[in-house]
C-alpha cells in the first residue's frame, strides 16, 4: 500500500539523525517488531528502514552510506523492495536478456580501475577516476521508485548525489542543450555485446534541465553499499520520473551536446521508446497499457497485485513544470 506518494507531510531527518550502519543493524530485532505493527515503518523512521527484515544488503560489498537527502521528493515512504529481488531481477542486456541473466553473468564486469570521461561542450572537460568521482560531493541516500517500461516497479534506497553537482563543476557552454551518457561495451567481459539486440554501446540522454534537476541522481550505491555489478556498478544514473531504461548503467562517458542524442532503445524501436519516456499512465506503449504496474515482491502471475501507475512516477510536483505546454503524447 502506498503510504506517502511524495515527500509532502514527511519530515526529513537531519543527517545527524542518521543511524550508522553498525548501529541500525544492531537494532534489527526491534525494527522487525516495529515493522509488524501498522505504524511500524513510520515509527522506525526513515533511517532504520534498510534494517527491516529482508530488505538489507547481505554485507558482502563495500559499505557506501549516504546521509538522508533534503531534496524535495527524494524519499518515498513505501515499503522497500527486498535487496535480493532488486539484485536478481534486472535488465542489463550486455549480460543477457532474461531478468535472471545479469546476476549470473555480471561477475565478469571489472569495475576497478574505472574512468568517467566528461567531454563535449564544457569549459572544464576531464577524466575522473571513480574514487574521485565518488568523493566529488556528499553521498545521499534517496528512496526512489524505479518503474520499468515493461510494467513492473521497485522501491530502492539509492546512494549518490545530484548529477547537477558534477555538471556545475564542469561548466557547460551556452550551446550545450543535452547530456549524453555512454556506457561500457566490452565484448571481453560482456557476453551479449556484439549481439544484434541493440546498437552498442548502450547510450542514453537527458535534456539539460532534466539533467540539472536535483532528483536526477548520479548513483554509486544502493542499500548502503556500492552497486552490485548487475545493477550498473560502479556508476549509473537514476532518473526516477522516467521509465527505467533511461537510467543507464556502468557509465564511461558523460558528453555535453547541442542536439538531442540518439538513445539505445529509441534507435532499436523508435515508435515504442521515445527520447523523453516520462512515466505516464495516459500514454500507452503501442503494445500494452501503462495504466497499472506490478511491484516486484507483491506476487506474480494471475495473482499479482497491480497498482495504478502515477503520473511522472509520483514525482509530478517536482518535475511537472519541466514539461509545461509540451504534448506528452507526441513527445513520449
Ligand atoms: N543500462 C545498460 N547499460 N544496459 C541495459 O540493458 N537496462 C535499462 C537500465 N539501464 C540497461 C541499462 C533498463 S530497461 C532498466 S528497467 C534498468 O536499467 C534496470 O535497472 P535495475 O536492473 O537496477 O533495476
Amino acid at each position: 500500500m502506498l503510504i506517502h506518494s511524495t515527500d509532502k507531510g514527511f519530515v526529513h531527518p537531519r543527517s545527524s539523525e542518521i543511524t550508522p550502519r553498525s548501529a541500525y543493524e544492531g537494532r534489527r530485532d526491534l525494527l522487525k517488531l516495529l515493522a509488524s505493527g501498522v505504524a511500524g515503518a513510520a515509527l522506525a523512521g526513515w533511517a532504520g528502514r534498510e534494517a527491516l527484515a529482508g530488505v538489507q544488503a547481505p554485507g558482502k560489498l563495500a559499505a557506501l552510506p549516504g546521509a538522508a537527502s533534503s531534496v524535495a521528493g527524494a524519499n518515498t515512504m513505501e515499503k522497500l523492495t527486498d535487496y535480493k529481488d532488486a539484485t536478481s531481477y534486472n535488465n542489463y542486456y550486455e549480460f543477457g536478456t532474461d531478468k535472471g541473466d545479469p546476476v549470473k553473468n555480471a561477475h565478469t564486469l571489472k569495475t576497478r580501475p574505472w574512468t568517467v570521461e566528461v567531454e563535449g561542450l564544457v569549459k572544464k572537460p576531464g577524466k575522473y577516476g571513480i574514487e574521485d568521482l565518488i568523493k566529488l560531493s556528499a553521498q545521499e541516500e534517496r528512496i526512489y521508485r524505479l518503474r520499468c517500461v515493461e510494467g513492473w516497479s521497485m522501491v530502492i534506497p539509492w546512494v549518490g548525489y545530484s548529477l547537477a553537482e558534477l555538471i556545475k563543476k564542469v561548466e557547460p557552454q551556452g550551446n550545450a542543450k543535452y547530456v549524453e551518457f555512454v556506457t561500457l561495451a566490452d565484448p571481453k567481459t560482456m557476453p551479449f555485446v556484439g549481439s544484434r539486440i541493440l546498437d552498442w554501446p548502450y547510450t542514453e540522454g537527458l535534456r539539460m534541465d532534466e539533467a540539472m534537476h536535483p532528483l536526477t541522481l548520479l548513483t554509486f550505491g544502493m542499500y548502503g553499499e556500492v552497486l552490485p555489478n548487475q545493477n550498473g556498478a560502479p556508476v549509473r544514473i537514476v532518473v526516477p520520473w522516467k521509465y527505467g531504461f533511461k537510467s543507464a548503467k556502468s557509465i564511461v562517458k558523460i558528453r555535453f551536446v547541442e542536439k538531442e542524442p540518439g538513445t539505445a532503445w529509441n534507435k532499436a524501436a523508435a515508435n515504442e521508446y521515445g527520447f523523453y519516456s516520462n512515466v505516464n499512465p495516459e500514454v500507452d506503449h503501442p503494445r500494452w497499457s501503462q495504466a497499472t504496474e506490478r511491484r516486484i515482491g507483491d506476487g506474480s502471475g494471475l495473482f499479482a497485485k497491480r497498482n495504478k501507475t502515477l503520473m511522472f512516477n509520483g514525482y509530478e510536483a517536482q518535475v511537472g513544470q519541466l514539461y509545461a505546454g509540451m504534448n506528452l503524447k507526441k513527445f513520449y
